[in-house]
């Protein structure tokens, strides 16, 4: 049994193979964390519980028990008030004011299988059978506030959820100032801080710090996880690699504002935290209501941070994803956005597709332009009716047409916004997020939609839905490009504005449920100016996100490296767009945009018109080698063999779950003259199994090599004389 109770100690024990997690209800009744770590055969170590150290400046709750202090103890679910000064994961105010709570255990159940969270994105089982959940309730007598911890352990995954559900069982309103998912408490700072941090076109640099007094916190004040922090950290041991050493990964199941990150307290304890930013937070809790909190996910890795990300992965591609999608293989696609960004009509159109379809391209998007007005980015937004200058005959006929080439046809959407410069706002100017008598801040040129309302869900489901039943669209790229400013809801009461934000997000929820149950068939992939709405909650609903708005080669290892941390390459929308490139005004050769593209959901993202002969040649080939190879980078074990941020090497391994096939793409970035010896070793393989190694960029002929040769000697990449250098090898066990 993966959650085993010990009534003699009141000791839970929570085991996988990759790790074991317990925790102990004490005496005083208060619910202490007591180890989180390798797998161990023992359900409770008295030893590891200190809990009695008289401690200067450490209050004792309880006179009759010197040196009993909460600000000690290691515990699962840490609230303000009575003697913990280390940061809460819950803070309650009550009508009288106070904000001390003291959660004491009331009972546990343990069951098999997982329930969902009401409202919320999170991880699911297909049986019973794939997880267990225990669920303690923590009571606090004076309130009559429940806290309902769960945590479920994916067994064969080896990964644990958490979440928390508060729920009033008084007569008084109770005011939720602080709810975090998870809390976890380390027994030293001996750590480093890994997290992934960026800005637009430029997203998920790894950034990796040791552990310091005090507090370090990543976290979004924007209504969305954002560009700039993502809510994924790590704490690693001092040196870990990617193949040696601990990893505890964090990542939070919500594309909201968030706080993650930890605090090492005055005896060189860690804290480690992640949930919804309780800034600008609150929420008011009556009598018999309950509030959920999103799921956290915990990682545990004893063999470095490759085996963290591999878990991660597996757990979103698997049991993370959801619908028709996730076990099929992704189309090709070519997108029209940089190709002729709003300059698109049916003309245009067509001609893209035409030359699509003959290099074997699968999916055409019609990006931003196709509505309303929309010939820039100052109007139209909510006016979800077609352009009728640029598509006189609409958009079934263009679909109908482009399906007749043996290709589907995908759309963008921005369903969360409106522009001033709209019919939707011109006749319900109180839709958007706004507080009365403040000025409604543009970005781009755009306001938000208020989806804390259920008439303007109603409505975005309405629109979106109107289309997709009547057009046959096989994808939608649900765009999101704008962060939340003048956070206020035109339906709410005065002391329910700062719900706002988190209703939002339930809102947005709410409209992805519905329309992706509609829409089975349709693939969505998630968009907020490239990566900046890149998390789990999002993944839940769109299993594919467009990684980033910078689409050059270079750049990107950074951005597919880092990401990959935590989410897998079947998450990654990658495309092969235009040299000189857009974003950042790079040359590089075609085939080096197309090794690098060829590690996330593969596409292009240029004018296709504009290729030579010999170029489309080249644009056929890829997108052949990727149909051969798609499946195993979707569904493959990643290695990370060399990082970017490291070196003027990048090197990525795909291996299939048998060992038997294998697909390693690496980049070179600036060539040096008569530069040292360069060494490729491969990993995930079998070592007792011959591979043949098939170099496909460039090509040359097979070689069969052992895979503990490849393993312990690698390949040599001392290859061509120039920049941005690219190689592709395909391995298949002989
Ligand atoms: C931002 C996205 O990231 C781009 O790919 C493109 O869809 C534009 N929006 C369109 O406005």
């Amino acid at each position: 049994m993966p959650i085993k109770f010990d009534s003699a100690t009141q000791a839970f024990a929570i085991s996988s193979a990759k790790f074991s997690y317990l925790l102990q209800v004490l005496p005083s009744g208060h619910l202490a964390h007591v180890y989180w770590g390798a797998p161990i055969e023992a359900t409770s170590i008295p030893h590891a519980l200190v809990t009695n150290l008289d401690r200067a400046f450490s209050p004792v709750p309880d006179v009759e028990r010197r040196g009993f202090s909460l600000d000690t103890l290691p515990q699962e679910l840490p609230s303000y008030g009575n003697s913990d000064f280390r940061s809460s994961a819950v803070q309650v105010q009550r009508t009288d004011g106070s904000t001390v709570s003291n959660l004491r255990y009331k009972e546990h159940r343990i069951f098999a299988g997982k329930p969902g969270l009401e409202g919320l994105p999170a991880t699911y089982v297909e049986d019973d059978s794939e997880a267990t959940t225990l669920e303690i309730d923590l009571y606090d007598d004076l309130s009559g506030l429940t806290a309902t911890l769960s945590y479920s352990v994916f067994e064969s995954v080896g990964a644990l959820t958490r979440s928390v559900r508060l729920t009033n069982g008084g007569t008084e309103s109770l005011n939720l100032d602080r709810v975090l998912s998870a809390s976890v408490d380390f027994r030293s700072d001996d750590y480093e801080f890994l997290h992934l941090t960026g800005a637009w076109a430029r997203e998920r640099d790894l950034y990796r710090t040791p552990l310091r007094p005090g507090g370090q916190w990543v976290e979004s004040r924007r209504g969305a996880s954002g560009h700039d922090h993502n809510p994924f950290f790590a704490l690693v041991s001092k040196g870990a690699g990617e193949n040696h050493g601990e990893a505890y990964g964090f990542n939070l199941v919500y594309s909201g504002s968030f706080i993650a990150g930890a605090e090492v307290a005055q005896y060189l304890t860690t804290r480690a935290q992640v949930g919804i930013n309780p800034f600008d937070f609150n929420w008011l809790l009556e009598p018999g209501e309950s509030f959920q909190a999103p799921e956290a996910v915990l990682v545990y890795s004893a063999s470095g941070l490759g085996e963290m990300s591999r878990t991660f992965h597996q757990l979103y591609r698997t049991r993370l994803v959801r619908g028709q999608w996730r076990d099929r293989e992704r189309p090709v696609l070519i997108n029209s956005w940089e190709a002729s960004y709003f300059k698109i009509d049916e003309a245009t159109i067509m001609k893209l597709a035409r030359t699509a379809a003959k290099a074997g391209i699968e999916l055409l998007v019609m990006d931003d332009g196709w509505f309303g007005h929309r010939d820039n980015d100052h109007t139209s937004l909510g006016d979800w009716y077609v352009h009728p200058e640029k598509f006189p005959n609409g958009l079934e006929p263009l679909a109908r047409q482009i399906n007749d080439l043996g290709m589907t046809f995908g759309l963008w959407f921005e369903p969360e916004m409106v522009s001033p410069d709209s019919d939707l706002y011109r006749a319900h100017p109180d839709w958007c997020l706004h507080v009365p008598g403040r000025s409604r801040t543009q970005a781009r040129q755009q306001l938000i939609l208020d989806l804390s309302r259920t008439d303007v869900q109603d409505a975005i489901i309405q629109m979106v839905g109107d289309i997709l039943s009547t057009v046959p669209i096989a994808y939608v790229k649900w765009d999101m490009n704008r962060n939340m400013t003048e956070i206020g809801s035109a339906l709410l009461p005065p002391e329910r504005q700062r719900e706002t934000a988190h209703r939002y997000m339930l809102g947005l929820y709410r409209v992805l449920e519905t329309i992706t149950a509609r829409f089975p068939e349709v693939l969505f992939e998630s968009c907020s100016g490239g990566g900046g709405r890149f998390d789990p909650g999002i993944l839940y609903y769109m299993p594919q996100t467009w990684t980033s708005d910078n689409t050059d080669a270079i750049s990107r290892l950074n951005i597919q490296h880092g990401t990959s941390f935590a989410y897998p390459a079947a998450s990654m929308g990658a495309h092969v767009s235009a040299s000189p490139n857009h974003q950042v005004g790079r040359e590089t050769s075609l085939e080096i945009r197309g090794a690098v593209a060829l590690a996330g959901n593969f596409g292009y993202e240029m004018d296709l018109n504009e290729l030579s002969e010999q170029e489309l040649e080249i644009v056929a080939q890829q997108v052949a080698l990727c149909k051969e190879v798609r499946g195993l980078v979707q569904t493959g074990d990643f290695y990370r063999l060399k990082s970017p941020f490291e070196g003027n090497e990048t090197a990525w391994m795909f291996v299939s779950s048998n060992q038997r096939e294998a697909l390693a793409i690496h980049v070179k970035v600036l060539s040096r003259a008569n530069a040292p010896l360069s060494w490729l070793k491969f990993q995930g393989l079998d070592a007792g199994l011959q591979y043949e190694v098939t170099p496909v960029l460039p090509a040359s002929e097979p070689i069969i090599i052992g895979g503990d040769v490849l393993m312990n000697v690698g390949l040599r990449t001392n290859h061509g004389g120039h920049d941005f250098d690219a190689h592709v090898w395909r391995l298949k066990a002989v």
